[in-house]
């Protein structure tokens, strides 16, 4: 019985970051432990807060005020674009593009240059984490 109560509590636990792709785990992983080095009291990331870093307007490296959705659009599922270049930007979504929040290099090369674009700085282990919990609830 104690063995079944075990598997179920760890089912849960695998199955809250289970929706990331099995090779983004293990950086969701590193993630945590380093939000968790930052601070104590920290749980998991939350989907609520990435949101607002994702929309949230500041003044950026180019001294423009703009946020994540300035390029990325506010409807993940749909194409953003980069108001500068008019590049189009397929959609961040993982529920339309299966290729997003895949490959670990990319998604850390992105998240430093953006967060930069828009924050000035690089993200914290708990913005990354908070905000890549947002995009792959979309
Ligand atoms: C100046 C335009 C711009 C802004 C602002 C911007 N991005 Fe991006 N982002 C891009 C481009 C360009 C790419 C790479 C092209 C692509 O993957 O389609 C990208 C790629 C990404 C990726 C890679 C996803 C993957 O798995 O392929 C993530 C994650 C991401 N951005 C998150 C963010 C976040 C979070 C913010 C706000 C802090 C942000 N972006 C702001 C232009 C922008």
């Amino acid at each position: 019985m104690k063995k079944y109560t075990l598997a179920i509590l760890l089912c849960g636990v695998i199955a809250n970051a289970g929706n990331f792709s099995p090779s983004m785990q293990g950086y969701i992983a590193a993630l945590k432990s380093e939000a968790k080095q930052a601070d104590s009291s920290f749980v998991d990331f939350n989907a609520k807060r990435g949101e607002k870093i994702f929309t949230t307007k500041h003044i950026g490296k180019s001294g423009d005020s703009i946020s994540c959705t300035s390029c990325h659009g506010s409807n993940l599922t749909k194409n953003g674009q980069n108001p500068t270049t008019n590049k189009i930007i397929k959609p961040l979504g993982p529920s339309v593009n299966k290729s997003r929040l895949t490959d670990i290099k990319e998604v850390q090369k992105w998240l430093r240059r953006n967060f930069k674009d828009v924050y000035n700085r690089e993200g914290t282990a708990l913005e990354k984490g908070d905000v890549l919990y947002y995009i792959q609830s979309k």
